[in-house]
């Protein structure tokens, strides 16, 4: 079944939506985007989207009035004229600066953003696959030092997870020059040692996740210690448990990291209770 799409204020089947040649999203990924779950018709953690998404907008001067409500409207409009009610998956929304002659120097011209949606139907909250755990390989991070923005510059991390599934494996983390993991290719990254769950503080160096945030809250109310900081690829394989978080995965287990093997090849006891107790949370706060 063909879904319908969001475009520039238009509801519309998904092969009738089109966008300029000359769009920069297309030329130069001068572009940012959002993707969140949604499950039993509420959208997860979604203000958190908005936020993160104005805050790209900021860091790259483009000038995008978003309106809470315009945003929650059009996400339930697509989850609603796509008949997913009572499914769950996600919502992907990008807004690029516009169409414009192709010149690497960004015009003062005002020109008008692109913004498009549309939904994916997927099994984010029960799929065996992520509650089995998940195999990862470590490989260098190559990407810009500007992680921190949500841009649709992908083609890095795009090509590292096909590597990794190539490998065997179901994801990569990345790896800074000082042997410290940064993320995964579209997650954050955490570790538990000593009954601490560690993932790397927030800076420019990874992405400002969403669900981080609501996850390290659940943890705080579940009284688990946490420390923010790098930790290095020798502490993964060394660490009790290991997990990712994302919209696209919720909480996941990783039961491998280049062939070593995590928390006995199992969902380990932390995990497992930050997993559920998130995704009971999320969906009771969920808009
Ligand atoms: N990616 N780090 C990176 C590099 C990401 O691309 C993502 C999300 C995250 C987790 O952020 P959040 O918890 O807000 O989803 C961390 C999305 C899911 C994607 O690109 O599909």
């Amino acid at each position: 079944m063909s879904r319908k799409v969001f475009l520039n204020g238009n509801y519309v089947e998904e092969d009738k939506a089109k966008i300029s040649i000359f769009d920069r999203g297309v030329l130069f990924a001068d572009s940012v985007y959002e993707v969140t779950a949604f499950k039993d018709n509420k959208l997860l953690d979604f203000i958190a989207h908005l936020e993160r998404l104005r805050r790209s907008l900021k860091e790259i001067n483009i000038h995008y009035n978003i309106i809470d409500n315009e945003f929650i409207a059009i996400h339930k409009q697509l989850i609603k004229i796509n008949k997913l009610e009572n499914k769950e998956g996600l919502v992907y929304l990008q807004i690029s600066r516009g169409n414009a002659e192709r010149d690497f120097l960004i015009s003062k011209a005002k020109i008008k953003p692109n913004i498009f949606a549309f939904t994916q139907e997927k099994i984010i909250s029960n799929d065996p696959k992520l509650e089995k755990g998940l195999s990862i390989i470590s490989v260098e991070d190559l990407r810009w030092k500007r992680r921190d923005i949500k841009s649709t510059q992908l083609l890095y991390p795009s090509l590292v997870k096909t590597e990794a599934i190539k490998n065997g494996a179901d994801d990569a983390w990345m790896i800074d020059e000082q042997g410290n993991v940064t993320e995964g290719t579209s997650n954050n990254a955490y570790i538990i040692l000593n009954n601490t769950i560690i993932t790397r503080n927030l800076s420019n160096d990874i992405l400002h996740g969403t669900t981080r945030r609501a996850v390290l809250n659940v943890a705080s109310n579940l009284k688990l210690k946490v420390e923010e900081r790098p930790f290095s690829i020798e502490e993964a394989k060394n660490c009790q448990e290991a997990f990712i978080t994302s919209a696209s995965t919720l909480i996941a287990p990783v039961i491998k990291i280049d062939n070593v093997t995590i928390s006995n090849g199992s969902i380990g006891p932390i995990t497992k209770i930050l997993r559920e107790t998130y995704i009971k949370i999320s969906i009771k706060n969920g808009i």
